[in-house]
């Protein structure tokens, strides 16, 4: 049996990664594959309801990363490690790869607090391939005044965003053997020309 492969979607807030998810999904599905796509925080019941929390609850940093490793715990549990023992393909709206980004830069956590909780909650699984979805502050902030209400995280300042994008990148560089870094202001037929090369890539 073939095992499924674990996707992860990144970037900050307005980046466009939710438009391209789909799109990656689709992709898989006509490569024959079973995709399931699922999200953080959340994906599972316990996780969307720990995301209510975290998106509109103001918390202690330390609270905030500690749920949302709590989400993720369940989520491994009851999604991810399924899916991919089934030899499904698993494609997640965000992953640790957040927390270091937002609590660990954003909010300025110690990386070695995050680092401990991801050897506690997931020493084995790391995703085979992530996507991260890089923009400008101000095209990404342009893209979020346009098109919604703000959530908790959305309402940051700019210094929290460019804290969160250079984690973003520093992490890029640090494991670039999983991280496909893709320039988001560039236009979306482009990008999907781009994504369906990495996809073939990893399907080979
Ligand atoms: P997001 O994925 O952008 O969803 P939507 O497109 O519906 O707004 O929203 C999730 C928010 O949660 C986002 O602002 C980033 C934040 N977040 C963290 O701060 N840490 C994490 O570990 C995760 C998974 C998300």
């Amino acid at each position: 049996m073939t095992t499924g492969k674990f996707i992860t979607f990144e970037g900050i807030d307005g980046a466009g990664k939710s438009t391209h998810l789909s799109f990656v999904a689709e992709l898989l599905r006509a490569r024959n594959k079973t995709v399931v796509v699922t999200r953080e925080p959340g994906g599972t019941s316990l996780g969307e309801q720990l995301r209510e929390i975290l998106l509109h609850e103001k918390m202690h940093l330390e609270t905030e990363a500690l749920l949302m490793f709590a989400a993720r715990r369940e989520h491994i549990a009851q999604v991810i490690a399924p899916a991919l023992e089934r030899g499904d393909w698993v494609i997640s709206d965000r992953f640790t790869d957040a927390t270091f980004a937002y609590q660990g830069g954003g909010r300025k956590l110690e990386r070695a607090k995050l680092d401990a909780l991801e050897q506690w909650v997931h020493p084995h699984l790391q995703p085979d391939l992530t996507l991260l979805f890089d923009v400008p502050l101000d095209v990404a902030r342009a893209r979020l005044d346009a098109t919604r209400t703000l959530d908790k995280f959305e309402q940051e300042k700019a210094d929290f965003f460019a804290a969160t994008r250079a984690e973003y990148l520093r992490r890029a560089s640090e494991f670039p053997q999983r991280f496909h870094v893709i320039d988001s202001t560039q236009a979306i037929p482009t990008i999907q020309q781009q994504l369906r090369a990495i996809v073939a890539g990893i399907d080979a």
